[in-house]
């Protein structure tokens, strides 16, 4: 997996995000329902979140990422608590496990962003042992963003995360491994004003400063303005509240 990806994962404060998450974090591990002692591999954990509390739950817990920034974060807070969890620096297309390795596996927005969807989803049922549970989200298409972001992005190529984010196309993807069943959520991204929501996403989510960053200082400007705009869009009571769907994609190996 390429440097540079690492680097635009860990160059970002990525936590400020995964605190926000916290609800889906709960929401996965709870519907994956991790036992004591059972071997539980956490797929791109970023910051370590699901990995944590499958951990705290008594399971066997095994968690991979490409960015070593990252897994340092998720390293110190399980320390912090004493939790025992194999942290390792891989690539979800090539996980480093034997075949049937774990009774669950998880990826919260994870998996999504590898390149080629087929490869990562091959090796997700690969490392799942007969009658493990999977448990993955999966943003689902926003048009909205889509269209500001291609207006600044000069190649944007395949999006991966495309792949997972539509019921039909995610049991492509899943469906001649496991059994499934889709729902559909929504995450609220919150802030006091647009321009919160702005310095919140520019600094703590990487894609997103990986873009701002990278361009030139009029056109990030424009960039934040046409963000800012957008946002404005959501306001209620004065506070923004972007509603983001996804999808819980839930699985058991045959
Ligand atoms: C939006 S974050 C989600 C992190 C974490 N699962 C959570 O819920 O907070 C996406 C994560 O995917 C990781 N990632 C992206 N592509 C990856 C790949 N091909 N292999 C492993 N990890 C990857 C990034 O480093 C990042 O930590």
């Amino acid at each position: 997996m390429s440097s540079e990806a690492a680097a635009m994962w860990g160059g970002a404060d990525y936590e400020r995000i995964a605190e926000r998450f916290a609800p889906i974090h709960d929401e996965l591990v709870s519907a994956l329902a991790p036992r004591h002692g059972e071997r539980f591999l956490d797929v791109a954990t970023g910051t370590g979140e699901v990995a944590l509390r499958a951990a705290r739950a008594g399971a066997a817990v095994s968690a991979l990422d490409l960015a070593p920034a990252l897994l340092e974060q998720a390293r110190a807070k399980a320390a912090t608590e004493g939790l025992a969890i194999d942290w390792i620096e891989g690539n979800a297309q090539e996980l480093p496990y034997e075949n049937g390795s774990f009774d669950a596996v998880a990826s919260n927005f994870g998996v999504i962003f590898a390149p080629d969807p087929d490869v990562a989803a091959a090796e997700l049922a690969r490392v799942c042992a007969r009658g493990s549970r999977l448990g993955i989200t999966a943003w689902l298409p926003s048009e909205g963003l889509h269209s500001i972001y291609s207006r600044f992005i000069d190649d944007a190529g395949e999006d991966p995360t495309e792949r997972w984010g539509t019921r039909g196309s995610v049991s492509e993807l899943l469906e001649a491994w496991f059994e499934l069943e889709i729902e559909e959520r929504v995450w609220h991204l919150e802030g006091e004003s647009p321009d919160a929501v702005w310095e919140l996403m520019s600094s703590g989510a990487p894609p997103v400063k990986a873009l701002a960053d990278a361009l030139e200082p009029g056109r990030r400007n424009e960039f934040r303005a046409e963000m800012i705009e957008y946002w404005e869009g959501f306001r209620a009571n004065g506070a923004v509240s972007e509603p983001r769907r996804y999808l819980l994609v839930l699985g058991r190996r045959r």
